[in-house]
């Protein structure tokens, strides 16, 4: 057993942050079940969104996050979290993200560097390493990690579940850690802490289509869910309008960005669309654009639609989207002198671990920040780049509640117990699994939903489920097991929450309940009581 005052799960920017803010004082263990750099965070193109030009204001940022979050945003969370945007960008120039500077004083600027604009937003306020802003973040916060002598750095460790009071028969809701598999032995070791933080991320994973990253499959949100804390709004899953449809492009988001700079969406014979959805064209919020081109594309039998930004000078593409254009490129496809395929496919969970706004959960002495938590910024619709600021903003806040809590007492904690399982008879069962529960929810919980569709899934992923504990329950883990356990529990989340709402709101569309309700309230779902015992 190793042991240690904060155990943090999962290093994207909300893991690295937390670390860096703790580690003056205390002994951090930073699991992440891949490499350090590998995740959403590194994947973020577009930017951050925050208050910094002098003529944008907090109230103007608020507006917007409300507006996309249609009526379920909390209004205190998005004021804490918009006034403290400032700083939190800050602190990332103190560290010295390399932000791109502003080539041209027409436009908003602040301390010298570049603002773009992207969907839902009244203002330039997205600052951004050009399309790369997540990998300048992460590699300058990465290397101050691995410099640092308080934090133990856990690569290619996977958290499988939470040491909870309940587990050891104790009285409470209290966290003492986490069982963990380190991938270079096969073996489970224990990390004790008198605080753990879940920053793993969301759930991506669970749909075929997707523009998230492989370590997006939903684990802390069902860790946290088979611990006992309350998980809400899990029916807004985010599509995001503009990924590359390539044959052998796998998960390549097009930036908002190229949306935010005039990229303008068109049907293959040329004809522009999206006026005729919405008045903010291209820039309406992200459900609105997805729904339309779903429209589109069901409407035409298309497979995909077209992004045009080709009409713009190639100095000027080249400049502002050095990545896409080079990868683009790779795949045949010139942006300065053609149109770039694209289809919608599943980008962010707005819901999550329920939190207040120092990341805690329903359990004592466990924390969830980043995109694994529901801290009520996002509502049901999240505004494009305000996912990077929550990290940061909660990441610190929760930094903050862990310094000034007091000492806990941890006690004994009996080693992983894997003397009653076997080694798995057939892989396939695991492979089988994956493919038909993401094609499930791809097909049944997808953009637009219905009652029948919905329980169709459910009715599917019950079976995946009884399946899945049967074989957790008789074999020795592996990663993909523990995945998809935990991809399947949020699937369960997701559709039992989308049942849940009779309306259409924000992300959440459903033919048999289109209108929207005089009153926005939150889907909230209670942890799950039974704990199955691990095997
Ligand atoms: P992540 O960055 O996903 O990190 C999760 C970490 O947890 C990873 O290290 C993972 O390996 C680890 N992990 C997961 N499960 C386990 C486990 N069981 N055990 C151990 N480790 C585990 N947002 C913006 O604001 N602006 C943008 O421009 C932007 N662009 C985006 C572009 C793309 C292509 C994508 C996919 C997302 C984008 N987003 C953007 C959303 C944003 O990137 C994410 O919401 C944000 O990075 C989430 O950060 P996080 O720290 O919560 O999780
Ligand atoms: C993008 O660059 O389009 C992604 C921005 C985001 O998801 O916030």
């Amino acid at each position: 057993m190793h042991s240690f005052d904060v155990l943090i799960i999962g290093s994207g920017l909300a893991g690295m942050t937390l670390a860096l803010h703790l580690a003056e004082t205390r002994r951090v263990a930073l699991v992440t079940k891949r490499s350090l750099l590998e995740g959403s965070s590194s994947w973020a193109q577009g930017g951050i969104a925050a208050v910094l030009d002098t003529d944008d204001s907090v109230e103007d940022h608020i507006g917007d996050t409300l507006i996309a979050g249609a009526g379920l945003c909390n209004p205190d969370t998005t004021r804490f979290i918009v006034e403290n945007s400032k700083s939190a960008i800050d602190w990332l120039i103190s560290l010295g993200v390399p932000f791109t500077r502003d080539a041209d004083s027409e436009v908003s600027s602040y301390r010298g560097f570049h603002l773009t604009r992207e969907g839902g937003h009244s203002h330039r306020r997205i600052i951004h390493a050009a399309d790369a802003t997540g990998a300048a973040v992460t590699s300058t916060l990465g290397q101050k990690i691995k410099a640092h002598p308080n934090i133990s750095l856990f690569e290619h460790h996977l958290a499988i579940d939470l040491i909870t009071a309940r587990r050891l028969g104790l009285k409470g809701k209290r966290c003492f850690g986490a069982y963990v598999l380190d991938k270079h032995t096969d073996k489970v070791i224990t990390l004790s802490a008198a605080h753990t933080v879940l920053a793993t991320g969301g759930a991506g994973k669970v749909y075929l289509y997707t523009t998230n990253p492989d370590t997006a499959t939903g684990d802390g949100i069902a860790m946290g869910w088979r611990a006992g804390c309350r998980v809400g709004n899990m029916e807004f899953i985010q599509f995001h309008p503009t990924c590359l449809y390539h044959p052998h492009a796998k998960s390549f988001l097009i930036s908002e960005a190229v949306r935010g700079e005039g990229g303008i969406l068109r049907l293959p014979d040329g004809t522009r669309f999206m006026t005729a959805h919405d008045e903010r064209a291209e820039l309406a919020p992200r459900d609105v654009v997805a729904r339309a081109i779903d429209f589109e594309m069901k409407k035409h039998g298309l497979d995909c639609v077209y992004l045009d930004i080709s009409y713009k000078p190639e100095s000027f593409i080249r400049e502002h989207f050095p990545t896409i254009h080079a990868h683009c490129l790779s795949l045949g496809i010139d942006i300065c002198k053609e149109p770039i395929p694209v289809v919608p496919a599943a980008h962010y969970t707005c819901g999550g671990l329920i939190t207040d706004l120092q990341g805690r959960t329903d359990v004592e002495s466990l924390y969830a920040v980043g995109e694994v938590s529901c801290t009520g910024l996002h509502g049901a619709n999240r505004l494009a780049s305000n996912s990077l600021l929550e990290c940061m903003v909660i990441g610190r806040a929760a930094a903050s509640a862990i310094l000034a809590s007091g000492p806990t007492l941890i006690p004994s904690i009996p080693d992983w117990d894997n003397s009653r399982v076997t080694d798995p008879d057939e892989e396939v069962v695991i492979s089988h699994n994956w493919d038909e529960l993401r094609r499930c929810m791809w097909d049944y919980v997808g953009i637009v939903r219905t009652t029948k569709r919905l329980e169709r899934a459910l009715h599917l992923i019950e079976l995946l489920r009884t399946e899945i504990t049967e074989y957790y329950r008789h074999f020795h883990v592996s990663n993909d097991l523990i995945e998809l356990r935990n991809l399947v529990d949020t699937a369960a989340l997701i559709v039992r929450s989308a049942m849940q709402r009779h309306e259409s709101r924000g992300l959440h569309f459903s033919r048999d309940y289109p209108d929207l309700l005089p009153e926005a309230e939150e889907t909230i779902l209670a942890g799950r009581a039974d704990h199955v015992p691990i095997a």
